[in-house]
């Protein structure tokens, strides 16, 4: 029997600023997205930019229904919309913020469901997804691939 652990490295950003350039505009084109969020219920907009490796960058909002569960996440509205319309090029990266119903600022970590996709997508494009995350405090933090957010992640 052996005890194993797993160490999760992750790099933080007081501010937006201090974002690589390419980072910087992936976050305010996923601010920007968040804007035309449909969230009647829970007023919570989420905004998400994903970043192919040919330069194309495509952005998702949440998208919620009256039936629940027949709602959607941010990132799966955007890293579905990537792969449907360009399903040969691999994805880079990938950056997410909300705003609250005041319009604040808001950190979203994706749910485990979206975990699993990007971590679907990080195998078919061959490279690991950058993930970038505004939080709550104003700070960003910046995740070298899904492994560090969804270690042992479901595959065949
Ligand atoms: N939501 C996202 O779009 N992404 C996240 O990372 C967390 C939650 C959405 C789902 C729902 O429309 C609303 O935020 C509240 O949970």
């Amino acid at each position: 029997m052996t005890t194993k652990s797993i160490k999760i490295e992750y790099t933080e950003y007081e501010s937006v600023e201090q974002l690589s350039t390419d980072d910087k505009e992936l976050l305010t084109l996923a601010m920007n997205a968040s804007a035309n969020a449909y969230s009647p219920y829970s007023k919570f907009k989420v905004g998400c930019a994903v970043r192919l490796a040919n330069g194309t960058i495509v952005t998702g909002n949440n998208q919620e229904n009256i039936a629940y569960p027949s709602g959607l996440c941010a990132e799966r509205v955007a890293l579905f919309s990537a792969v449907a319309q360009h399903p040969n090029i691999g994805i880079t990266s990938i950056a997410i913020i909300a705003q609250n119903q005041d319009g604040k600022w808001c950190g979203a970590s994706p749910c485990g469901a979206c975990r699993q996709v990007i971590g679907e997508y990080e195998s078919k494009s061959k490279n690991k997804i950058k993930i970038v995350l505004y939080q709550n405090d104003g700070n960003i933090v910046v995740f070298d691939g899904i492994d560090s957010l969804l270690p042992f992640r479901f595959s065949m």
